[in-house]
């Protein structure tokens, strides 16, 4: 009878090999992001292009800015908060130049921990209008925000895994212990804002009252 053995060996060294493969694939993509493709390979240029020699380098630009472990690898509020970078605020000289410094506590509710939603941040980068009305309401507790909304990319998702960090990191969102929040709510420096919880979730005031009566 013929040896079963070698064909054995051959069946796990295909096996052995087929999960390296497959572990190889899972991490190249990740390698890759973080090494920032040159502008030929990135897949969103024409390679022809003599435009493409004449860019700057991703690698060359984006290294000397504050590193981050996600998206693009660049810390962007760190960098401007630092003067590494300074984009113009306006184009036309007639537009008006808005900053807002009030933050707003979302999900005070939840079992996630608390966003401290920064206003100032987000308004050195952005205009009012490019989030009131038409995302949130300019009203503290006045929007329904929903995290599966915002994985389907809308409200904050419009922005966050598009252009700006990614959703995959959820504590630099959930970033505040709810016993810090309620403290900063209570000397009234920090709105509370976000989602009320659902009617069934509040105290019985109505319902106890109605109870007391009958
Ligand atoms: C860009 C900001 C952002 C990021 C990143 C983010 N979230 Fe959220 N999350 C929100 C907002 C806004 C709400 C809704 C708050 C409200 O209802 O007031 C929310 C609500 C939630 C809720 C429902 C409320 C609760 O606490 O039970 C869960 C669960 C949640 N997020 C989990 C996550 C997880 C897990 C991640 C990371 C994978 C994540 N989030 C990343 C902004 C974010
Ligand atoms: C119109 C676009 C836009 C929307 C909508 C938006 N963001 Fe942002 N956000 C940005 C940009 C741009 C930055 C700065 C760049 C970055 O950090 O990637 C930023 C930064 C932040 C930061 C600061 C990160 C740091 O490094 O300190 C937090 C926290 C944050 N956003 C939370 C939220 C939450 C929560 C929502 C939804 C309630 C939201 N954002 C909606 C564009 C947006
Ligand atoms: C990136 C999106 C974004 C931008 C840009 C933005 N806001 Fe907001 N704003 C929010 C969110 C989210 C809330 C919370 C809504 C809630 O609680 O339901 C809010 C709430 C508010 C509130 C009510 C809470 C409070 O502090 O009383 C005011 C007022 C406000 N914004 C003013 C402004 C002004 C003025 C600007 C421009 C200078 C601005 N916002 C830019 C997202 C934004």
């Amino acid at each position: 009878m013929k040896d079963p053995r070698p064909t054995l060996d051959r069946a796990r060294f295909l096996l052995r090999t087929a999960v390296w493969a497959l572990c190889a694939l899972l991490v190249a993509p990740v390698l890759a992001q973080q090494q920032w493709q040159p502008i030929a390979q990135d897949g969103l240029r024409d390679p022809e292009s003599p435009a493409v020699k004449l860019l700057q380098q991703p690698a060359e630009a984006l290294s000397k800015l504050a590193p981050d472990t996600a998206g693009n690898q660049v810390r962007w509020v760190k960098a401007l908060d630092e003067g590494q970078i300074a984009p113009r605020t306006n184009l036309r000289e007639t537009t008006k130049v808005q900053t807002y410094e009030r933050d707003v506590f979302l999900n005070l509710y939840g079992g996630m921990p608390v966003i401290r939603f920064p206003h100032r941040i987000h308004t050195l980068w952005l205009d009012c209008s490019n989030c009131h009305d038409h995302l949130f309401k300019k009203e503290a507790n006045s929007n329904r925000l929903s995290m599966f909304a915002i994985l389907q990319g809308e409200q904050c998702g419009v922005c966050h895994g598009a252009v700006a960090f990614p959703l995959t990191e959820c504590g630099r969102c959930h970033n505040t212990k709810r016993e810090d929040a309620l403290a900063e709510i209570e000397r009234g420096t920090v709105a509370a804002g976000g989602t009320l919880p659902k009617k069934a979730a509040l105290p019985r005031k109505k319902a106890a009252a109605k109870g007391e009566s009958q």
